[in-house]
Protein backbone atom coordinates (compact mmCIF):
# COMPACT_ATOMS: atom_id res chain seq x y z
CA UNK A 1 0.00 0.00 0.00
CA UNK A 2 1.24 3.63 -0.59
CA UNK A 3 1.96 6.03 2.44
CA UNK A 4 -0.82 8.16 0.88
CA UNK A 5 -3.25 5.14 1.21
CA UNK A 6 -2.23 4.23 5.33
CA UNK A 7 -2.28 7.84 5.93
CA UNK A 8 -6.35 7.84 4.52
CA UNK A 9 -6.46 4.85 6.80
CA UNK A 10 -5.14 6.27 9.62
CA UNK A 11 -7.25 9.55 9.33
CA UNK A 12 -10.76 7.36 8.78
CA UNK A 13 -9.77 5.76 12.22
CA UNK A 14 -9.24 8.74 14.27
CA UNK A 15 -12.24 10.17 12.46
CA UNK A 16 -14.82 6.69 13.74
CA UNK A 17 -13.02 7.10 17.40
CA UNK A 18 -13.12 10.47 17.96
CA UNK A 19 -17.74 10.12 16.50
CA UNK A 20 -17.57 7.06 19.47
CA UNK A 21 -15.79 9.97 21.84
CA UNK A 22 -18.50 12.17 21.31
CA UNK A 23 -21.13 9.55 22.10
CA UNK A 24 -19.66 8.48 25.07
CA UNK A 25 -19.17 12.24 26.17
CA UNK A 26 -23.44 12.72 25.45
CA UNK A 27 -23.88 9.59 27.49
CA UNK A 28 -22.08 10.36 30.36
CA UNK A 29 -23.24 14.12 30.86
CA UNK A 30 -26.90 12.46 30.45
CA UNK A 31 -26.32 10.50 32.92
CA UNK A 32 -24.21 12.29 35.71
CA UNK A 33 -27.21 14.17 36.88
CA UNK A 34 -29.02 11.12 38.56
CA UNK A 35 -25.95 9.85 40.11
CA UNK A 36 -25.34 12.97 41.65
CA UNK A 37 -29.04 13.24 43.16
CA UNK A 38 -28.52 9.38 44.19
CA UNK A 39 -25.44 10.43 46.51
CA UNK A 40 -27.27 13.00 48.36
CA UNK A 41 -26.83 12.24 52.25
CA UNK A 42 -29.83 13.00 54.65
CA UNK A 43 -29.11 12.86 57.88
CA UNK A 44 -31.60 12.95 61.21
CA UNK A 45 -31.83 15.90 63.24
CA UNK A 46 -34.71 16.18 64.88
CA UNK A 47 -35.22 13.56 67.77
CA UNK A 48 -38.32 11.00 67.81
CA UNK A 49 -39.71 13.14 70.00
CA UNK A 50 -39.44 16.63 68.85
CA UNK A 51 -41.00 14.70 65.53
CA UNK A 52 -44.02 13.10 67.60
CA UNK A 53 -45.10 16.53 69.41
CA UNK A 54 -44.41 18.77 66.29
CA UNK A 55 -45.78 16.82 63.60
CA UNK A 56 -46.98 13.24 64.35
CA UNK A 57 -49.54 14.53 67.47
CA UNK A 58 -51.06 17.75 65.47
CA UNK A 59 -51.30 15.87 62.06
CA UNK A 60 -52.83 12.80 63.80
CA UNK A 61 -55.38 15.10 65.68
CA UNK A 62 -56.59 16.88 62.42
CA UNK A 63 -57.44 13.45 61.24
CA UNK A 64 -59.30 12.47 64.25
CA UNK A 65 -61.20 15.43 64.60
CA UNK A 66 -62.23 15.85 60.71
CA UNK A 67 -65.21 13.43 61.51
CA UNK A 68 -66.93 13.12 64.35
CA UNK A 69 -70.52 12.61 65.78
CA UNK A 70 -72.33 14.22 68.58
CA UNK A 71 -75.21 13.31 70.35
CA UNK A 72 -77.20 16.02 71.89
CA UNK A 73 -80.51 16.74 73.63
CA UNK A 74 -81.06 18.53 69.68
CA UNK A 75 -80.27 15.32 67.83
CA UNK A 76 -77.34 13.70 66.50
CA UNK A 77 -74.96 16.06 64.69
CA UNK A 78 -72.25 14.84 62.50
CA UNK A 79 -69.39 16.73 61.04
CA UNK A 80 -67.19 16.17 58.29
CA UNK A 81 -65.14 18.50 55.82
CA UNK A 82 -67.64 20.02 53.36
CA UNK A 83 -65.46 22.81 51.17
CA UNK A 84 -62.29 21.52 49.22
CA UNK A 85 -59.92 23.37 51.43
CA UNK A 86 -61.04 21.94 54.53
CA UNK A 87 -60.51 18.48 52.39
CA UNK A 88 -57.06 20.00 51.57
CA UNK A 89 -56.22 20.22 55.35
CA UNK A 90 -57.20 16.70 56.27
CA UNK A 91 -55.20 15.76 53.07
CA UNK A 92 -51.73 17.84 54.42
CA UNK A 93 -52.22 16.35 57.87
CA UNK A 94 -52.68 12.37 56.41
CA UNK A 95 -49.12 13.48 53.99
CA UNK A 96 -47.64 15.05 57.01
CA UNK A 97 -48.67 11.40 59.38
CA UNK A 98 -46.82 9.40 55.99
CA UNK A 99 -43.90 11.57 55.67
CA UNK A 100 -43.45 10.80 59.78
CA UNK A 101 -43.15 7.08 59.07
CA UNK A 102 -40.54 7.94 56.39
CA UNK A 103 -38.60 10.17 59.01
CA UNK A 104 -38.62 7.03 61.32
CA UNK A 105 -36.70 4.97 59.01
CA UNK A 106 -33.95 7.81 58.32
CA UNK A 107 -30.50 7.54 60.09
CA UNK A 108 -30.01 6.85 64.23
CA UNK A 109 -33.92 6.82 64.72
CA UNK A 110 -34.33 3.32 63.58
CA UNK A 111 -34.50 1.64 66.48
CA UNK A 112 -34.19 -2.31 65.16
CA UNK A 113 -34.57 -3.39 61.71
CA UNK A 114 -37.95 -5.67 62.90
CA UNK A 115 -40.45 -4.12 64.91
CA UNK A 116 -39.50 -0.75 64.48
CA UNK A 117 -39.40 -0.52 60.27
CA UNK A 118 -42.69 -2.86 60.53
CA UNK A 119 -44.67 -0.22 62.89
CA UNK A 120 -43.45 2.68 61.10
CA UNK A 121 -45.05 1.33 57.81
CA UNK A 122 -47.94 0.63 59.23
CA UNK A 123 -48.46 4.31 60.24
CA UNK A 124 -47.12 5.10 56.54
CA UNK A 125 -50.25 2.88 55.24
CA UNK A 126 -52.95 3.73 57.46
CA UNK A 127 -51.62 7.46 56.60
CA UNK A 128 -52.12 6.13 52.88
CA UNK A 129 -55.57 5.15 53.50
CA UNK A 130 -56.50 8.50 55.06
CA UNK A 131 -55.13 10.01 51.83
CA UNK A 132 -57.05 7.96 49.71
CA UNK A 133 -60.44 8.58 51.83
CA UNK A 134 -59.59 12.64 51.76
CA UNK A 135 -59.05 12.17 47.40
CA UNK A 136 -62.73 10.27 47.58
CA UNK A 137 -63.87 12.95 49.81
CA UNK A 138 -65.68 10.11 52.47
CA UNK A 139 -66.20 10.47 55.47
CA UNK A 140 -66.81 7.09 56.28
CA UNK A 141 -63.56 6.22 54.98
CA UNK A 142 -61.92 9.02 56.70
CA UNK A 143 -63.65 7.45 60.12
CA UNK A 144 -62.21 3.86 58.90
CA UNK A 145 -59.04 4.77 58.76
CA UNK A 146 -58.30 7.28 62.17
CA UNK A 147 -58.64 3.24 63.58
CA UNK A 148 -56.16 2.03 61.97
CA UNK A 149 -54.05 5.05 62.51
CA UNK A 150 -54.86 5.08 66.29
CA UNK A 151 -53.87 1.45 66.55
CA UNK A 152 -50.33 2.02 64.56
CA UNK A 153 -49.73 5.10 67.33
CA UNK A 154 -50.50 2.55 70.04
CA UNK A 155 -48.74 -0.72 69.29
CA UNK A 156 -45.22 1.58 68.70
CA UNK A 157 -45.94 2.96 72.06
CA UNK A 158 -46.55 -0.26 74.07
CA UNK A 159 -43.13 -1.50 72.57
CA UNK A 160 -40.76 1.46 72.57
CA UNK A 161 -42.19 4.80 74.26
CA UNK A 162 -40.26 4.61 77.58
CA UNK A 163 -40.88 6.31 80.71
CA UNK A 164 -44.44 6.47 80.36
C1 LIG B 1 -42.55 3.66 64.93
C2 LIG B 1 -42.92 3.97 66.29
C3 LIG B 1 -43.93 5.03 66.59
C4 LIG B 1 -45.13 5.28 65.96
C5 LIG B 1 -45.73 4.57 64.77
C6 LIG B 1 -45.72 6.39 66.66
N1 LIG B 1 -44.93 6.81 67.68
FE1 LIG B 1 -45.29 8.36 68.94
N2 LIG B 1 -43.59 7.97 69.94
C7 LIG B 1 -42.70 6.95 69.65
C8 LIG B 1 -41.62 6.97 70.62
C9 LIG B 1 -40.42 6.03 70.64
C10 LIG B 1 -41.89 8.02 71.51
C11 LIG B 1 -41.05 8.44 72.72
C12 LIG B 1 -40.01 9.43 72.27
C13 LIG B 1 -39.13 9.88 73.43
O1 LIG B 1 -39.68 10.19 74.51
O2 LIG B 1 -37.93 9.94 73.22
C14 LIG B 1 -43.13 8.62 71.05
C15 LIG B 1 -43.72 9.73 71.65
C16 LIG B 1 -44.87 10.35 71.21
C17 LIG B 1 -45.40 11.57 71.75
C18 LIG B 1 -44.76 12.41 72.85
C19 LIG B 1 -45.25 11.99 74.19
C20 LIG B 1 -44.57 12.83 75.25
O3 LIG B 1 -45.16 13.81 75.69
O4 LIG B 1 -43.44 12.48 75.61
C21 LIG B 1 -46.54 11.86 71.08
C22 LIG B 1 -47.48 13.03 71.29
C23 LIG B 1 -46.73 10.80 70.11
N3 LIG B 1 -45.69 9.91 70.21
C24 LIG B 1 -47.80 10.72 69.25
C25 LIG B 1 -47.95 9.71 68.31
C26 LIG B 1 -49.12 9.54 67.48
C27 LIG B 1 -50.37 10.40 67.57
C28 LIG B 1 -48.87 8.48 66.66
C29 LIG B 1 -49.77 7.89 65.60
C30 LIG B 1 -50.34 8.76 64.64
C31 LIG B 1 -47.55 7.99 66.97
N4 LIG B 1 -47.03 8.75 67.97
C32 LIG B 1 -46.96 6.93 66.31
C33 LIG B 1 -42.79 6.05 68.60
C34 LIG B 1 -43.83 5.99 67.69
Amino acid sequence: MKPRHWFFLIGVLFYVVGIGFVIAGARASREAPARQTAAVEVTAVASVKQIMKGIVGPAANMVFNAVSTTVTSKGVEEKAPETNEEWEAVGNSAAALIESGNLMLVGNRVVDKGDWVRMSQALIESGKVALKAVEAKSPDQLLASGEAINNSCDNCHRKYQRGS
